[in-house]
């Protein structure tokens, strides 16, 4: 297990600057994912640290090693990707020792070391097969496989659950995870998925544009979101995001709906803010607005609402309610203590 430390790093393809001052300290044993939308720099990030891209500056310490000038194969890492093409012509068995096979362990040690890992990843009767006869679960499974057999310092993954259907990729989400606690190694996991990194993540890094937006817990993410993107990026639905300015205490939004303030923000007045409240944090039945159903669409265990309220569009979920209809007039409650406000200027969190 190690550590992995990553200070200063950028990366420029030609001109053309794709990640810029990544600091980022991952401890021994940590589970650590990347998010941020496609292009923003996450698969150059993870391919640099497995040695398979060149920096442009800064410098990757592994265990404490730097590790800038040392090839893929000697930094003690496994990397698991999306597209994970197993060797059509070999076993299952065949595939997850090929590395060892190639770095000439002793065959006695190889067939322990598939076995153990078989075992962890339910494969031990599939062991035979070729991978044609699989399921995409199976090969994804597989795929793992091969990282485990090699027992690594730490794993990388690069969205490998992106080709599994939603059903098969919430399953595997839960034995990644269980995986990690079980072996217990260092681990750096890319994803567009807010979700899948909820879900994963000891912490997160937020990436967007090449460059670090946050870094944190899910929870700290979540309720303590750094700024505008992160606040947009994380949580589902998406956060309501308004813009207007604080005018005697409470808010005002550029369309006129006056919404309350947390104790904490009675600040004087200012011009530039914008108000951010979770489609959780607005309950139906309340006197803090007036709003006019326009959308229902039911998850099954709650109902996710669009409403105009003075001509904005609001966000709202709820539960345990019987089914609204569109046109019906509703008042809301906001979860005042749950009310975020950023800089309409640069996006930072005011409070
Ligand atoms: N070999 C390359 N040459 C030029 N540009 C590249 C190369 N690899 C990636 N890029 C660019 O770098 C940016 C980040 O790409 P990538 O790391 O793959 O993003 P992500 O994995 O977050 O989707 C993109 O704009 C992409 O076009
Ligand atoms: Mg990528």
């Amino acid at each position: 297990m190690s550590a992995i430390e990553i200070e200063q790093l950028g990366k420029s393809f030609g001109a053309v600057e794709v990640l810029r001052d990544i600091n980022i300290e991952i401890a021994s044993g940590e589970f650590v994912v990347l998010v941020g939308p496609s292009g923003c720099g996450k698969s150059t990030l993870l391919r640099m640290i497995a040695g398979l891209e060149e920096q442009t500056t800064g410098e990757i310490r592994i265990g404490g090693r730097v590790v800038d000038e040392m090839p893929a194969k000697s930094r003690d890492i496994a990397m698991v990707f999306q597209s994970y093409a197993l060797y059509p012509h070999m076993s299952v068995a065949d595939n997850m020792s090929f590395a060892l096979r190639l770095a000439k362990v002793p065959r006695e040690e190889i067939v322990s070391r598939v076995k153990a890992a078989a075992e962890i990843l339910g494969l031990q009767d599939l062991l035979g097969r070729m991978p044609r006869q699989l399921s995409g679960g199976q090969r994804q499974r597989v795929a793992m496989g091969r990282a485990i057999v090699r027992d690594p310092a730490a794993f990388l993954f690069d969205e490998p659950l992106s080709n599994l259907d939603a059903k098969l990729r919430v399953k595997m989400r839960a034995e990644i995870k269980k995986l990690h606690q079980r072996l217990g190694r260092t681990s750096i996991y890319v994803t567009h998925d807010q979700t899948e990194a909820m879900t994963l993540a000891d912490r997160i890094v937020v990436l967007n544009r090449g460059r670090v937006e946050q870094i944190g817990t899910p929870s700290e993410l979540y309720e303590q979101p750094a700024n505008l993107f992160v606040a947009g990026f994380i949580g589902s639905p998406e956060m309501n995001l308004i813009r207007g300015r604080i005018d005697n205490g409470a808010f005002v939004a550029e369309q006129g709906l006056r919404l309350p303030l947390p104790e904490d923000a009675r600040m004087g007045d200012r011009d530039g803010v914008v108000y951010g409240i979770r489609p959780q944090h607005i309950a139906v039945g309340g006197n803090h607005a007036r709003a006019r159903v326009q959308v229902v669409e039911p998850t099954g265990e709650a109902q996710e609402l669009t409403l105009s309220a003075d001509g904005l569009d609001l966000m709202v979920e709820v539960r345990d309610r019987p089914p609204f209809k569109p046109d019906q007039e509703i008042g809301l409650e906001i979860a005042v203590n749950k009310v975020h406000l950023f800089d309409a200027r640069n996006g930072t969190r005011i409070v």
